[in-house]
């Protein structure tokens, strides 16, 4: 199964996913941060504009181009022949945590747009909450993909 043409790239789809995986864990880490903040600001004003403009800024020329790049590259290593087994628990572990990773990402999406109708949908503690999700998924995949434990 998969695509000879792509083996001889391994190493440099790897390296590009990686890349990108760092980009938007940057900004996966970043916006709560900015959430929890912004939910403390009353709605209206200078203040809370600027956050609209950082949290969008943030949002749609970092995280959205990079979570795109992440599954590209990715999707390419899956088809690249003998890199995946998906009877291994290792990777459905992985695979399962980059999923939650997304519907995570979605769902800051949501809550940038209610920011920025100056909605506070949720209080500055959730968002603190929050904060941690990806910082828990990403020490789950990071074990997975390197230790293979099983
Ligand atoms: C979004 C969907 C993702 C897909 C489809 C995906 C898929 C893959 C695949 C197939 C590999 C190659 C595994 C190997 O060489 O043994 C890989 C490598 C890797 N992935 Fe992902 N990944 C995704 C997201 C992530 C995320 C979010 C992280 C970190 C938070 C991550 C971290 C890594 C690391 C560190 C490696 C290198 C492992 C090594 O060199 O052995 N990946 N990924």
């Amino acid at each position: 199964m998969g695509i000879e043409a792509l083996s001889p790239y391994y190493l440099w789809v790897k390296s590009f996913h990686l890349m990108a995986v760092i980009a938007w864990m940057a900004g996966l880490f970043y916006l709560p941060r900015l959430y929890v903040y912004h939910s403390q600001i009353a709605p209206g004003g200078e203040e809370s504009a600027r956050f609209m403009k950082m949290e969008r800024l943030l949002l749609k020329a970092i995280m959205n181009p990079a979570m795109i790049a992440t599954w590209i590259f990715g999707l390419l290593l899956i088809l690249t022949p003998g890199i995946v087994d998906w009877t291994s628990g290792w990777w459905l572990t992985k695979f399962a945590s980059v999923v939650a990773m997304t519907w995570f990402h979605g769902t800051l999406g949501k809550a940038r747009r209610d920011f920025a109708e100056e909605k506070r949908v949720r209080t500055g503690r959730y968002w603190r909450i929050m904060n941690e999700v990806p910082t828990l998924l990403m020490i789950i995949i990071v074990i997975m993909v390197i230790v293979k434990p099983f």
